[in-house]
């Protein structure tokens, strides 16, 4: 969960996040290189009190700054393609869970586990515990197995939501009439929160997401009562 002051990424909780996060690293090192450089040129020619009066073309210099940009964008353009194809890879999932958004609350269905399906409602200010995290938690929580490939299932009643959980690099819409997939998968127990991020309405920042990831064991117990 992100806290304060935390303007960057979250830390992650899945292999996958963890590839996002070096990517943004990655992406970040190039555009720093690219300002500096860039910034340092165009501070120099303020200072710059000479004109060549026989300037009026310059070949090699253009195909430099032509083709230099295009091999820098090749550096991060395959990289993004491999995580692009690394995120839709499935890797047979354990556990399938569906969720359904709805104006405004998300609701689940554990189809593998005897159809449990429950609503998921975010827990309003006034009836909020001391410990409780405002606009964030919700009165039922998913709980999945961490150390597991899960597979999500996202789709929409009313309007197009959006199932996001930062941590795990989970982001998918939920769009009526159609059913997205992604995976993920938790090396590491503890709540995940995560919010809507589709702007689906007037209550659209109260339907977060919560999961708790617990050991299979634990996952067994609580899926059997
Ligand atoms: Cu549902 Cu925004």
């Amino acid at each position: 969960m992100s806290t304060w002051a935390n303007l960057g990424l979250q830390d992650s909780a899945s292999p996958l996040m963890e590839q996002l996060i070096f990517f943004h690293d990655h992406a970040l090192l190039i555009l720093v290189m690219i300002t500096v450089l860039v910034g340092y040129l165009m501070f120099m020619l303020f200072f710059n009190n000479y004109v060549n009066r026989f300037l009026l073309h310059g070949q090699l210099i253009e195909m430099i700054w032509t083709i230099l940009p295009a091999i820098i964008l090749l550096f991060i353009a395959f990289p993004s393609l491999r995580l692009l194809y690394l995120l839709d890879e499935i890797n047979e999932p354990s556990v399938t869970l569906k969720s359904i958004g709805h104006q405004w609350y998300w609701s689940y269905e554990y189809s593998d586990f005897n159809n449990i399906e429950f609503d998921s409602y975010m827990i309003p200010t006034n009836e909020l515990s001391p410990d409780g995290f405002r606009l964030l938690d919700v009165d039922n929580r998913i709980v999945l197995p961490m150390n597991s490939q899960i597979r999500i299932l996202v789709t929409a009643a009313d309007v197009i939501h959006s199932w996001t959980i930062p941590a795990l690099g989970v982001k998918v819409d939920g769009t009526p009439g159609r059913l997205n997939q992604t995976n993920f998968f938790m090396n590491r127990p503890g709540l995940f929160y995560g919010q809507c991020s589709e702007i689906c309405g007037a209550n659209h920042s109260f339907m977060p997401i919560v999961i708790e990831s617990v050991p299979t064991n634990y996952f067994i117990k609580w899926i059997s009562n």
